[in-house]
């Protein structure tokens, strides 16, 4: 369970009379030398290396995933990479979910040349992911899948990854640690999420972070983000830092509007001015049955649904008031965006239309907004004189 008040004390500095409370940001690069370190990993000499803004908020982001060890990246695609790198052996089989953030897919593309690497994407429908699992070392799946929220039965996921000695890999960006803590699956799961997103919160910084249990992990991508130099800078860390300390009520609040939200969409596909919604929340969701196990805390703050066409989709993104036309996901601003040219773009159209992702397809990401200014803009943008087409 997140325990928000572990959090903010693992955020608060000062403990004794006159100290800091808040973090101040270390922008020192180099720092004294002292006695050598048993492990490099350990020191803080170098900034490409370590930084105690950093530190602190990796030691806050362990306790709200529940890990041992957290690493800061300086995106979520840096912290992608170098799991990657230093997770997976060249020549190795992974196996992912065919919901991937776009660039995640790309990049494990790119990779299956140059590492030799045997990338299979299977599943919606889950049950083609589990039943590969015996043939994979590493399994990659996000906890709600976008643009269509899938969510993945991971309780089974990871039973059948242990049994087979893979390690599973879940980004859990869409989900946040509030709602929901993949490493409490055991040992060989490793999470990752962007910053970017719910954890930063206010759209003004950039980040990803790495989270696991084993110490050799650790280790490794350490030594990867020293080489590579993608740690976080200082003052990014500290406002994920200060993002991190209001998650909780951020994803309480955005999760409540969301589904109240894909309430009045579903609504609205009733009387035909929608096609389809998608919301784990809602029972006409196909993993409602298996989100309603595993997100105790709320379905998430994104709601897809379809609109039957493109020329629909310009027509309501340009009547939209409230809601801000942009990409990514997570902020106080609400956002929508169009993942069929955007973050699914480079998916054949064949597989684009099998997982859902069609031309009238919109992505929500509500926002801290009053709900009524959310649901009352959505409404407006969607009573134009067009209807869903026959
Ligand atoms: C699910 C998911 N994972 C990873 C990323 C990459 O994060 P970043 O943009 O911080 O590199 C994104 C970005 O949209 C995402 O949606």
């Amino acid at each position: 369970m997140y325990n928000p008040t572990k959090v903010i004390a693992a955020l608060r500095m000062g403990r004794e009379e006159g100290e800091d409370i808040v973090s101040p940001i270390h922008v020192s690069v180099i720092y004294r030398f002292t006695k050598r370190l048993d492990k490099p990993s350990a020191e803080v000499k170098y900034g490409r290396e370590n930084n105690p803004s950093v530190i602190l908020l990796e030691r806050a982001l362990s306790i709200a995933e529940n890990a041992k060890w957290c690493l800061a990246f300086n995106t979520g695609m840096a912290a992608i990479n170098s799991l990657i790198m230093g997770v997976v052996e060249p020549g190795s089989k992974i196996l992912a979910s065919k919901l991937l953030y776009g660039s995640t897919r790309s990049l494990l593309d790119a990779y299956s040349s140059r590492l030799n690497l045997k990338v299979a994407y299977r599943g919606p429908p889950w049950d083609e992911l589990l039943s590969s699992i015996d043939q994979a070392s590493a399994v990659i799946v996000e906890t709600i899948g976008n643009p269509t929220l899938r969510v993945p039965p991971l309780r089974e996921i990871a039973k059948e990854c242990r049994n087979s000695g893979c390690t599973l890999i879940v980004d859990n960006t869409f989900a946040s640690p509030y709602l929901y803590q993949p490493l409490r699956l055991g040992e060989d799961v490793i999470v990752l999420e962007s910053i970017t997103k719910y954890i930063g919160g206010h759209n003004d910084v950039m980040g990803g972070v790495v989270c696991g249990l084993k110490e050799e992990d650790y280790e490794r991508l350490w030594d990867i983000r020293r080489l590579h130099g993608t740690i976080l800078q200082p003052l990014d860390a500290f406002l994920a830092a200060r993002g991190l300390k209001t998650l909780h009520l951020r994803m309480r609040h955005m999760t409540a509007t969301a589904a109240r939200l894909a309430e009045t969409l579903q609504q609205k596909q009733e009387e035909g001015i929608v096609a389809r919604v998608y919301y784990p929340g809602l029972r006409s969701h196909p993993d409602h049955t298996v989100a309603s196990d595993m997100l105790k805390h709320g379905y998430g703050a994104v709601v897809s649904f379809d609109v039957g066409s493109e020329r629909r989709v310009r027509e309501i993104m340009s009547r939209l008031n409230v809601i801000v036309p942009a990409p990514s996901l997570g902020g106080v601003e609400s956002v929508i965006s169009y993942p069929y040219e955007s973050s699914h773009r480079n998916l054949p159209e064949e597989e684009r239309l099998q997982l859902g992702i069609t031309e009238g397809l919109l992505r929500l990401s509500v926002g801290l907004e009053d709900p009524e200014d959310i649901v009352n803009d959505i409404l407006n943008a969607l009573n134009t004189k067009t209807r869903l087409e026959p």
